[in-house]
């Protein structure tokens, strides 16, 4: 399991304290969600910002691209410091040479899906991708309410990876909080990125501990496969 406190719920007045913060509490990878105000309605940050946090954190910069021209993004932002740079796979035709792109300068590749998209649209990518990530909110903004209808695009991923072996994670974005989160470990996800619940609170650390508490336990109770029918 790996937890990804989402940095655009941080407070920008105080970056490198919140990253601070963010790396002492043991989440694994940092989430940079990346916005250009037209993929999206929203601005966040550029390669500039994520250039001056990477000395501050030897977190994995997981890099998320809600971008309409990500071809000119892929290698400021390797060069930045990303560790996995994720493109949306709403870009169509452009995905595969995007993936190839990423591939070439030595990032792991992610793989995004909106809401409203079928899940059929990223089956032909699953064997070139490290992380499928599902967004369980329409992207944009911090803070939104999770969306339950996105549960069965999991469980439909984690199928796909356990009947035909792949090895791609599953990242769940947007809405993840405490319940939110115990629904979708029990729908196949291991990666949580979870901003407002995370930077929300004044303990980082206990917050971090109590999510991975929550998937851990959602985790175990796994339902059962009913037993073979004798005879059967
Ligand atoms: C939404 C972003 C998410 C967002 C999650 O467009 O992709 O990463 O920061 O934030 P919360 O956890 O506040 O929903
Ligand atoms: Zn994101």
């Amino acid at each position: 399991m790996i937890i990804a406190p989402s940095l655009l719920a941080a407070k920008y007045a105080g970056l490198a304290g919140e990253v601070a913060r963010a790396s002492r509490s043991g989440a694994e990878w940092l989430h940079l969600d990346i916005m250009d105000g037209h993929f999206v309605p929203n601005i966040s940050f550029g390669p500039g910002v994520v250039r001056a946090l990477r000395p501050l954190t030897k977190m994995f910069f997981d890099v998320h691209l809600m971008c309409s021209k990500p071809e000119i993004l892929l290698e400021p932002f390797a060069s930045a410091g990303a560790d996995q740079i994720t493109v949306h796979v709403e870009l169509g035709e452009r995905v595969s040479p995007l993936i190839w792109k990423i591939r070439s300068l030595g990032r792991k590749v992610g793989l995004a899906i909106n809401p409203p998209t079928a899940i059929s649209t990223v089956r032909p990518y699953l064997d070139k991708v490290d992380n499928l990530l599902v967004m369980t909110v329409n992207p944009g903004f911090g803070g939104q309410e999770f969306i339950y209808e996105t549960l069965p695009k999991v469980q439909q991923a984690a199928a796909w990876r356990r009947e035909r072996g792949f090895d791609f994670r599953i990242t769940v974005d947007g809405g993840v909080n405490f319940k939110t989160a115990a629904e979708c470990a029990r729908a196949g996800a291991d990666v949580f990125v979870s901003g407002t619940t995370l930077f929300g609170q004044r303990n980082f650390k206990a917050a971090v501990q109590k999510l991975r508490k929550i998937v851990t336990a959602a985790r175990t109770r796994q339902p059962v496969p009913a037993p073979a029918l004798a005879g059967a």
